[in-house]
């Protein structure tokens, strides 16, 4: 029985980089969950009768939304609903699916690399018609009525069973519960050479894949273990959990400690990946080497070819800002356009819909292409397996043959977290208000050549977005970024990007942290970061 509820708006339900994320106790506070949907619903001109998908990374409160947003698209007018059996979709196979089954959006429930668990993080994110996060647009569409917003609507029946794939309905709507990972592991077989792969692992290529506990376990299986022919025990931690097994599901060097440990000790397997929450990032790892996700970005660019879908070539190469500059200098080489987007995915969908770049990819572990219109970990892991088969060299020797061939970015991100807002506003506020009088100034060894508050404007739809960080640039290709987490649920997180270009071949193989000891020194000499926040190191180093 469909039932409207009268509310009261929250005046806190504004999206972030990547939808609502709170923790899950204000999720948790009657019709807080409602409203959200509710004002979703109420910004999709034209739902009814139309195909919505529904699902999430498994984490704690999970099932419930989605047993809420079953009824409320039910009494919302919606013709279909395809939801994940367990009330599990990975982000990037929820955006397969939306653009597969035609449906004129998703909702993702998710806060991706976050803790997970009754006092952790749950977030909620709407994926428009395209399979991408919804712009600017909606998302501010979004907010305004969840500003506004006096009533709900919602059908009153019983949870409807997660558990069995198949079909039922409810009032006017079809719902059916599909196998999360068969049409996601069927597009990733379409896209790559999973003989060449096969023959690779059945010639003694030894691999692992960490799940952390998160949504890819049952993906990762499927594809590396049962198609792949991968032994069983390829996939670690391969049950999604609803706490993460009280982990991060974060892939970086601080919560994959053990698979990078295991990378670099005597008898590391050939390749290590581990994948997030949601299962839209990626950690790349070789027997005794780290790849910075930039620099992955780039030799997949170098390398695309050589796998089936990309074979005739890239379009574009698009990165986030605060991505290094490596993907640019393969563009180059290639002689197709490169673009610079502001950090968040969802800046990339105008682009890869228009078909003026084919991959995509962040410095924060996210790389992507045109096959769906979200950042997608296990492809990620499929394209390197892919190259390597073809090149038939270890990952050591892919990397480093590309560094001897374009240069070195030499790259790092330093995050300050849970500072205080009005901190780390201040310390940004004062850099902004210094950008006109720094070029032609010297910081350390370094001459600054330009600084300025990025802003992008679509060139597409020619939207513009501004205030996306701040960039001081250096003689010779090096530069800082510095900018505050869209992301977060507490206090404010400072992200501070450094980046030092190295052309002579002599200077490629330095540790990172010794290539970028003069740039830290004068990132705190730029921002004060050290006499404004109080802190004398970053809290995670990635
Ligand atoms: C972070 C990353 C960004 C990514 C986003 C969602 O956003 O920096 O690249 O797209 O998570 O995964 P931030 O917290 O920096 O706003
Ligand atoms: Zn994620």
């Amino acid at each position: 029985m469909i039932k409207e509820i009268t509310t009261r708006p929250f005046d806190d339900q504004k999206p972030g980089t990547s939808g609502l994320r709170k923790k899950v106790p204000v999720f948790q506070q009657p019709s807080y969950v409602e409203n959200f949907i509710q004002s979703i619903f109420d910004s999709i001109e034209g739902r009814a009768g139309q195909t919505l998908i529904i699902g999430g990374d498994g984490r704690f409160f999970n099932r419930e939304v989605v047993q809420t947003a079953i009824k409320m698209a039910t009494a919302n007018g919606f013709g279909r609903l395809l939801v994940g059996r367990g009330g599990l979709l990975s982000t990037p196979a929820a955006s397969n699916l939306i653009r597969k089954s035609g449906a004129i959006g998703g909702l993702i429930l998710s806060a991706s690399h976050n803790p997970g668990g009754p006092k952790e993080d749950f977030g909620i994110k709407f994926n428009a018609a395209n399979g991408g996060p919804a712009p600017e647009r909606i998302t501010d569409a979004i907010f305004r009525r969840s500003r506004e917003i006096s009533a709900y609507r919602i059908c009153e029946t019983d949870d409807v069973d997660l558990e069995t794939t198949g079909h039922l309905t409810l009032g006017e709507t079809a719902i059916e519960i599909v196998d999360p990972v068969a049409d996601y592991a069927e597009l990733m077989e379409s896209l790559f050479d999973f003989d060449a792969i096969r023959a690779m692992v059945e010639g003694g290529f030894r691999m692992v894949f960490d799940a952390m506990h998160a949504v890819t376990g049952p993906y990762a299986r499927e594809i590396f273990e049962n198609r792949l022919g991968a032994p069983a025990g390829t996939v670690l931690n391969g049950e999604p959990l609803a706490d993460f097994g009280g982990h991060h599901p974060d892939p970086n060097l601080v919560h994959a400690r053990d698979l990078y440990e295991l990378m670099m000790g005597p008898d590391a397997p050939d390749f290590g990946a581990a994948s997030d929450g949601d299962g839209d990032r990626n950690l790349i790892i070789g027997k005794g080497i780290y790849v910075a996700p930039s620099d992955s970005l780039a030799v997949l660019a170098a390398n695309a070819h050589l796998a089936p879908a990309y074979r005739g070539g890239l379009k574009g190469i698009a990165r986030s800002m605060p991505t290094s500059a490596a993907a640019d200098r393969v563009a180059e080489r290639l002689a197709i356009p490169s673009f610079e987007t502001p950090t968040g995915w969802k800046y990339f969908g105008n682009l890869l819909d228009a078909d003026m770049a084919t991959i995509c990819g962040e410095e924060s572990a996210g790389t992507g292409s045109n096959h769906v219109r979200e950042k997608d970990g296990i492809w990620a892991v499929l394209l390197w397996l892919n190259i390597l088969a073809a090149r038939r060299e270890s990952v050591r020797a892919v990397v480093e043959g590309h560094w001897a061939e374009y240069g070195r970015n030499y790259y790092a991100r330093h995050d300050y977290e849970g500072l205080e807002t009005a901190v780390a506003e201040r310390l940004v506020g004062g850099l902004r208000e210094r950008l006109s009088s720094l070029p032609g100034t010297r910081v350390g060894p370094y001459a600054v050549t330009a600084a300025d508050d990025f802003a992008y404007k679509d060139p597409v739809d020619g939207s513009l977005s501004e205030h996306q960080g701040i960039r001081i640039l250096f003689e010779g290709g090096s530069r800082i970024v510095f900018r505050l987490s869209g992301t977060g649920t507490t206090g404010a997180t400072l992200r501070v990007y450094l980046e030092r270009y190295e052309a002579d071949r002599a200077r490629i193989g330095l540790e990172t942290g010794d290539a970028l000891s003069e740039l830290v020194a004068a990132a705190d000499e730029l921002a004060a970061i050290k006499a404004l926040t109080g802190r004398d190191r970053p809290s995670v180093v990635t």
